[in-house]
């Protein structure tokens, strides 16, 4: 069932994903080499306390903790730990979660920790880029399909492998609402947009294949064959005038 929301609900599904984006720039400028991925999930926990939110992964479906940080050949998913200490040269993916007023903000960002390599830096460069263009489809006509078509051929055109085994999905009054959002499609097909649908597109794109093994802690997504992957999120709504990027200043 999909659930299309109101101005006054955008009003607030905005204010929940720029806490999120508050707390993911905090993150960002603490993650130094030694910094542990505990240390920041502690970090973006008390912001989005003081913020007025609940961390919206602690506690889903027995997820332990407000942010999911995954290092370098991890996707999604990575668990923080006191014992995971940041080194120079990794690529963390950091995706976070804040409920305010009963309404779910979800986003995620990758970013290199001291220098990194340049197909680090590459790589996060097209994933950025996999989701602005998926950005530019979220326009009432368009379809689910040009979404999953512009992230692919972006990642693809590049050289670059798209994950299957995860997927976006609409947000709202809950984290996870229909539609599926795939990072692949063909253009032209799938549900048809329109104004008030609320949509998280998240490419998770890998240097080499896109195949995933999940770790004996259920939960932290790996690529099979070690190679690097990144991640980026924004929760986005249709709106007549076209994508508007919840909370990021317009
Ligand atoms: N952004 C991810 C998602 O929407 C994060 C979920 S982590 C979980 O699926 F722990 F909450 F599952
Ligand atoms: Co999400």
């Amino acid at each position: 069932m999909i659930f299309l929301k109101s101005e006054s609900e955008l009003e607030i599904l905005h204010q929940a994903n720029a806490l999120v984006h508050r707390a993911l720039q905090a993150v960002r400028e603490a993650a130094e080499p030694g910094v542990s991925t505990a240390d920041l999930d502690k970090l973006a926990e008390d912001l989005i306390r003081q913020g007025g939110g609940t961390p919206a992964f602690k506690g889903y479906r027995g997820y332990p903790a407000t942010l999911c940080t995954s290092v370098n050949d991890e996707i999604v998913h990575g668990i923080p730990s006191r014992k995971v200490r940041l080194k120079a040269g990794d690529l963390l993916s950091v995706d976070c979660g804040a409920v305010v007023e009963g309404y779910y903000g979800d986003a995620a960002i990758s970013f290199g920790v001291g220098e990194v390599s340049p197909v680090a830096q590459r790589l996060m460069q097209v994933t950025r880029e996999c989701l602005e263009d998926a950005v530019e489809q979220v326009r009432p006509g368009k379809r689910l399909g040009d979404i999953g078509a512009a992230v692919q051929q972006r990642a693809e055109g590049a050289g670059f492998g798209v994950v299957r085994d995860f997927v976006g999905h609409g947000v709202g009054r809950s984290l996870h609402e229909d539609p599926q959002v795939p990072n692949y499609g063909k253009p032209g097909t799938g549900l048809v947009l329109r104004p008030g649908l609320v949509v998280a597109i998240e490419p998770m794109i890998t240097e080499g294949s896109w195949r995933v093994r999940v770790d004996r802690d259920g939960w932290t997504a790996r690529t099979e064959d070690g190679k690097l992957s990144a991640h980026f999120e924004y929760s986005v709504a249709v709106t007549e005038k076209g994508p508007r990027v919840l909370g990021r200043k317009e």
